[in-house]
C-alpha cells in the first residue's frame, strides 16, 4: 500500500491556472494513453482539497460524459475543507479539516491493500509530505507553460532529492515521471 500524489502539471510547475482552469490540459492527449487507467485501478481511497472538489462539481457534465456518473470515483473520498460544501448524490465523500495524519489512518483502513491517492492540490500533497506520509509522486509533465497558476508542490525539497524511478513518453503532449519520495515513512515502497 502506497500513498501517491498523481497529477498533471505544466512544464513550469502549475497544475491549474490562477482561476482553476484545466482547459490547457485536455487537448494534450487522451487520459487513456497515460498511466491513469492502471493507476486508478489500484486506488482504494482518495483525498483532495476544497478547490479540486469544487472543480469536479463544476464539471460534473463532462465527468458524466466520460464515466457515466457526475462523481467520477467509486472509492471513498476525503475532502479537506473549512466550509460546508454541496454533496453529490450517491458519492462516498467525507468532509474533513485539520491535520492529515488522522485522516490518513482512516484512509489506510478503507483502502485495504490498495493505494491512497492524494489528488491535489499541491499544498494538500505538501501536507501529507510534511507528515511523512507521501511515498510517491506520479507526474504527467505537460508540454505547455502557464506562467502563473496553482503550484504543483509548494515545498522546498532539495536534500535528499526525490528519486526518479521511471520516465515514459506519451505522444508529444506528456512525459510521465514516477518518483519515490525519500524521507517518507515507508522508505521501502517501490
Ligand atoms: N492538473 C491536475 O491534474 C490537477 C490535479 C488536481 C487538482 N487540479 C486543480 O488544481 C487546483 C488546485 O487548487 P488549490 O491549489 O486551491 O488546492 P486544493 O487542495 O484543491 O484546495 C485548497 C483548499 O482546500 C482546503 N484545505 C486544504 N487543506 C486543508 C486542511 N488541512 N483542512 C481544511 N481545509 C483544507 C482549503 O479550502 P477552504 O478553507 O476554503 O475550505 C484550501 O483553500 C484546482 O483547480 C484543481 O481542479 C489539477
Amino acid at each position: 500500500m502506497k500513498t501517491q500524489y498523481f497529477t498533471a502539471t505544466s512544464l513550469d510547475g502549475f497544475i491549474a491556472t490562477e482561476d482553476d482552469s484545466l482547459e490547457w490540459l485536455f487537448p494534450l492527449g487522451d487520459v487513456n494513453d497515460t498511466g491513469y487507467p492502471a493507476f486508478i485501478a489500484q486506488v482504494g481511497a482518495l483525498a483532495m482539497g476544497a478547490t479540486t472538489y469544487e472543480w469536479i462539481l463544476r464539471h460534473a457534465d463532462k465527468g458524466a460524459q466520460l464515466t457515466g456518473s457526475a462523481w467520477p470515483y467509486t472509492q471513498p473520498a476525503w475532502v479537506f475543507t473549512h466550509r460546508e460544501l454541496p454533496r453529490v448524490e450517491r458519492a462516498d465523500v467525507r468532509f474533513v479539516h485539520g491535520g492529515v495524519e488522522g485522516v490518513h489512518a482512516k484512509m489506510v483502513e478503507a483502502a485495504g491493500n490498495r493505494n491512497i491517492w492524494v489528488v491535489g492540490g499541491g499544498d494538500l500533497a505538501g501536507q501529507f509530505h510534511d507528515a511523512g506520509l507521501l511515498d510517491e509522486a506520479i507526474i504527467q509533465l505537460a508540454s505547455v507553460t502557464l506562467g502563473t497558476g496553482k503550484q504543483l508542490f509548494p515545498r522546498r525539497v532539495t536534500s535528499p532529492p526525490w528519486q526518479l524511478l521511471s520516465v515514459r513518453q506519451i505522444g508529444s503532449g506528456f512525459a510521465e515521471l514516477h518518483y519515490r519520495l525519500p524521507g517518507n515513512r515507508n522508505k521501502s515502497a517501490a
